[in-house]
């Protein structure tokens, strides 16, 4: 029984055709499986029969890697010499053009180098890499050293010196654009610490209602702010500033009414709120987050990015959270007329505290 058993599943091993059966669990081998075709024969490059061609290959990779150079090199110089003027479109247009070839370039000549150097230069047999148990044992990690030994003298990294030293030239260069651009992120023509110590608030610029984007609402009196409510406040004449965006990021401020009892004001500092209102920066001190959520029973104010925390009865101190210093107050007073005007601009620098160690 067993012995037909073994003949039936021997008949079967080269059948698969439609329409014959094999018992479950029968593996079935079909009669017209492909073959494993194996390698193709090898066949040798140019630059493998011929010294000259191999010269001329590697001359090649090196004059990409200095092209990618004169391109990393060419893009600092248009970010220098094609900068960008405020208003001017052609000026926009040459300047991302030119540094866009100059970094397109230096990319493309290190990839394209590279690619060539790989494909006609170095060794181009194939080889057989077998799968060794994990951890190495030493012998292993011997034979690693001794695989970087042969792919480096396959590779002539070390040999072909022109090669290795131009593509680390190329590779040290290549970033130099990016770390370029940085400085346009930075003001062009002023001092950034004076252009961040400085804000819109003056003595007697009324305090108005954010209504977002540019837009500036009414005046506020000191007597439409009651006891638990929370006003974002800008400078009534906010919308005359040439840069809106910019000024009102940097002088938007928080308006809040509490119980006078409940401030804790230092002296020199007692006159800076109005029968219990306060105004304060809501740019966080930390990384210049909006200080937007208000609680109003613990009168603390919360920054959404990482959770510092301000206490506003003590001169908004930070009692939680990454942030180093208080909230910058802004000192205010009332007119004639009982609208809430600023006494002047914040004494200190707004935002991040990195700002202000560079006083
Ligand atoms: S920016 Fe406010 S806590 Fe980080």
């Amino acid at each position: 029984m067993a012995e037909e058993a073994k003949e039936s599943a021997g008949a079967l091993a080269t059948q698969g055709h439609a329409g014959d059966e094999a018992p479950a669990g029968t593996a079935v081998i079909s009669s017209d499986a492909v073959q494993n075709p194996g390698l193709p024969p090898h066949r040798e490059r140019v630059t493998d029969l011929d010294e000259k061609k191999s010269k001329s290959a590697e001359r090649v990779v090196y004059t990409l890697f200095y092209l990618s150079i004169v391109g990393s090199l060419g893009a600092v110089l248009a970010y220098m010499f094609f900068p960008i003027e405020t208003g001017d479109l052609m000026a926009i247009r040459l300047h991302t053009m030119f540094v866009g070839v100059g970094m397109t370039l230096a990319l493309l000549a290190i990839g394209i180098g590279a690619v060539h150097w790989g494909k006609a230069l170095m060794a181009d047999h194939e080889s057989i890499d077998e799968r060794h148990p994990v951890p190495s044992d030493t012998p292993t990690r011997e034979a690693a050293v001794e695989v970087f030994e042969v792919a480096d003298k396959e590779s002539g990294f070390t040999r072909r010196t022109l090669v290795r030293n131009s593509l680390i030239g190329a590779l040290i260069a290549f970033p130099l654009p990016g770390i370029t651009l940085l400085r346009g992120l930075a003001p062009q023509d002023q001092d950034p610490v004076t252009l961040l110590k400085h804000t819109m608030w003056d003595t007697g610029i009324r305090l108005a209602r954010d209504t977002g984007g540019h837009g500036v609402g009414g005046a506020i009196r000191a007597a439409d702010v009651t006891i638990g409510s929370v006003f974002h406040v800008v400078p009534e004449n906010l919308d005359q500033a040439t840069h809106v965006l910019d000024e009102k990021a940097k002088a938007i401020v928080l308006l809040m009414r509490l119980d006078p009892s409940e401030l804790k004001e230092p002296e020199g500092r007692k006159d800076w709120s109005y029968d219990g209102i306060v105004a304060y920066s809501k740019v966080c001190t930390h990384v210049g987050c909006p200080v937007a959520l208000y609680e109003q029973h613990t009168h603390h104010l919360l920054c959404p990015c990482h959770q510092s925390q301000f206490d506003v009865t003590d001169q908004a101190k930070v009692i939680f959270g990454p942030a180093k210093r208080p909230l910058p107050q802004l000192p205010i007073t009332v007119d004639d007329e009982g609208y809430l005007i600023a006494q002047s601009d914040f004494t200190e620098p707004v935002g991040p505290s990195f700002w202000e160690r560079l006083k």
